[in-house]
């Protein structure tokens, strides 16, 4: 008689401990891991230079936005030597248009840590790691697992999602870090004798992998996981509604003005304040950015030229969402005659250079709408 294709005939193969969950997460990445710019070859350690570039790249960005400027960086600066000895300015510059900029600053700082105080060659440890500019509680972990396989689990926003999908992880984020981080270690499966073989790094990046490709956050591929037998919030069919989130606050909107002048095909503008938010990037003369604003005390902010009394007004508004506020700007434009000279504090600049500048994405914007571009 033929047994039934049920769940008895699948307790009659007793899961033999080549089919737990790290071990079936390390076969399918094997399997399926992603090309990229950063990886190394499968069974080869990664260069610790580009993990570390790349992991401060990733943070807060996609992997399809950093892909180029990963590239850009590695050819100007091929290595953490090169890095240290560009100028801050330069850096910036390469960086411009993948936001948050203290990661640039950060990144030039550690640069130099790591050659003036570590003889150029980044700390192997998590502890070491984190002593150095830029480099948090995340970072250190991924560095140390990808770059040098220290058994240890970084847990970032798609191991987040996927680990708290395998386990039904109830409590709601951002209380839930503690668990996740514990229960993302599971992961990495036993210790085995002499650390080496643990593949850390692998099993980071396949956790990371299944996030991005089949653990998305909308319509999880739950079908083509590796581990979908064993995932607890698909058992109940709540795949979805996890990772649970406290209402995140958002800042209250912000509102100011911003002037595109242009003088030929020149544009003014002048460079931020070296602390700060977009701490010494390019932007355009604008006001204050201030919840309440209104227009009129917007346009009383505009920079002083000679020959302008009226600002157009361009229809419509630019917004922007940074980490802690949004930011709507009305943006006002000018003509001026040829030699008409710059206030204090700022310059022109030809509109052709302009992707030299270290204009970020909301001056991106505003320059978009008052060219007309
Ligand atoms: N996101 C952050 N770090 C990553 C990495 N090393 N590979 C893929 N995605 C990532």
């Amino acid at each position: 008689m033929s047994q039934p294709r049920t769940a008895s005939r699948k307790r009659q193969v007793a899961a033999p401990e080549s089919c737990d969950r790290p071990t079936l997460l390390l076969a399918w990445y094997d399997r399926h891991r992603r090309k990229l710019p950063w990886r190394a070859a499968a069974g080869e350690r990664a260069d610790p230079y580009r993990v570390w570039l790349s992991e401060i790249m990733l943070q807060q960005t996609t992997v399809k936005a950093v892909g180029p400027y990963f590239l850009k960086f590695l050819s100007r600066w091929p290595d953490v030597a090169a890095l240290a000895s560009a100028s801050l300015d330069d850096v910036l510059r390469l960086w411009a248009g993948l936001g948050y900029y203290s990661r640039a600053r950060n990144l030039h700082a550690c640069a130099v840590a790591v050659v003036r105080g570590h003889g150029g060659a980044f700390p192997d440890t998590e502890e070491g790691l984190r002593g150095l500019p830029g480099i948090g509680r995340y970072t250190a972990a991924a560095i140390a697992a990808i770059a040098f396989d220290r058994r240890t689990m970084p847990v970032d926003g798609n191991i987040e999602r996927v680990v708290s999908r395998l386990f039904a992880v109830e409590e709601p984020l951002p209380q839930a870090k503690p668990k996740i981080q514990e229960l993302a270690a599971t992961m990495l499966g036993p210790a085995s004798a002499g650390d080496e073989k643990s593949r850390a790094g692998d099993s980071a990046q396949a956790l990371m992998d299944l996030g991005a490709s089949i653990c998305t956050p909308k319509k999880p591929a739950c079908a083509l996981c590796p581990l979908n037998e064993d995932c607890a919030a698909r058992a109940q069919g709540t795949q979805e509604t996890f990772p649970r989130k406290l209402a995140k606050k958002t800042g209250e909107l912000r509102r100011g003005a911003a002037f595109v002048v242009t003088r030929g095909d020149e544009l003014l503008v002048r460079t931020r304040p070296e602390k700060g938010l977009l701490g010494s990037m390019t932007e355009v003369p604008g006001s204050e950015w201030r919840a309440g604003l209104d227009d009129k005390a917007a346009l009383q902010q505009a920079p002083a030229l000679k020959g302008v009394t009226r600002w157009h007004r361009k229809a419509g508004v630019v917004t922007h969402v940074f980490t802690h506020f949004p930011l709507e700007l009305v943006v006002y434009t000018a003509d001026v005659l040829a030699g008409t000279r710059a206030p204090k504090g700022m310059r022109w600049v030809p509109i052709a250079t302009l992707a030299d500048e270290a204009l970020p994405n909301v001056m991106r914007k505003v320059v978009t709408h008052g060219l007309d571009l």
